[in-house]
């Protein structure tokens, strides 16, 4: 095990990509604290470490939400330990033609998908630079990559992630903390399950003819929290079956 000793925070780390990153981090050994505004969600993953022989904590909350970040961190440090890894993968998705959009739903989008990022970071960076050595990963999004149709304000709050990544992995470049991120691409999820995407037809013209698992995401996120990742910074890692090869 890889992660043995460290505490890990997911954002969204009660479903889909979240879960299966929070499950495949304590399988490397560290302690997780999953992070949703979905209690039930949260509660679930902590259960499955927890029987898996890991060690959990579920905290229910609003990762956009400053007080609430604030709260959660508290709990995290004094449940678990100093926070070394960070996954940002908490977010929200919309559908809607461009001259329909609110500003309301631009600025929920932006408020969950990219201040939510900047506020959980800033909450738990301290620890990272107090120990020497963490690693952030972002989840960020392949339609940033491509442009993505009725998605212009998801597409582009998940475009801010990848800025985001670069600026801040350069900021903390020699205080032994990498940032980078991971933009899946049509990863089977309750994300996709509830979008108009149609799946069956969006697998026919796949290179690999099928959507991705949470568990590959997962494994890119475990392998950029290793050890082994420390000299990787600031680095978009797709992991979308060959969908985009930028
Ligand atoms: N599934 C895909 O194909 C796909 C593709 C590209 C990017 N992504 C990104 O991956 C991430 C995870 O998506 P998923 O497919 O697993 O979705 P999901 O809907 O299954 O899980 C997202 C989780 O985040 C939680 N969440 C949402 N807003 C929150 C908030 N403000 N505070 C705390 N928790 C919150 C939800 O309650 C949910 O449990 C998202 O950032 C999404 O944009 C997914």
């Amino acid at each position: 095990m890889t992660l043995a000793g460290k505490v890990a925070v997911v954002t969204g780390g009660g479903s889909g990509i979240g879960r299966a990153c929070s499950l495949r981090l304590a399988r490397e050994g560290a302690a997780v604290a999953a992070w949703d505004l979905n209690a039930e969600g949260a509660a679930e993953t902590a259960r499955q470490i927890e029987a898996a022989g890991g060690r959990a904590l579920a905290l229910a909350g609003d990762a956009a939400d400053a007080e609430q970040i604030a709260a959660m961190a508290e709990r995290t440090r004094r449940e678990l330990g100093p926070v070394a890894i960070l996954v940002n993968n908490a977010g929200i998705t919309g559908f809607t033609p461009f001259l329909e959009l609110s500003r309301e739903a631009i600025l929920r989008m932006l408020e969950v998908n990219v201040v939510g990022p900047f506020l959980c970071t800033q909450a738990l960076l301290p620890d990272m630079l107090a120990a020497g050595w963490g690693r952030i990963i972002n989840i960020s999004s392949s339609s940033a990559q491509t442009g993505a149709r009725l998605m212009t304000h998801y597409s582009a709050s998940k475009g801010a992630i990848i800025a985001f990544t670069k600026s801040l992995a350069l900021e903390l470049a020699d205080k032994g903390i990498t940032v980078n991120n991971i933009p899946p691409g049509f990863i089977d999820t309750p994300m996709l399950r509830a979008s108009p995407v149609d799946i069956a037809a969006q697998s026919a013209v796949s290179p690999m003819k099928r959507p991705g698992r949470p568990e590959d995401i997962a494994a890119a996120c475990a392998f950029l929290a290793s050890e082994e990742a420390g000299y990787i910074t600031g680095q978009t890692l797709g992991v979308n079956g060959g969908r985009v090869m930028p």
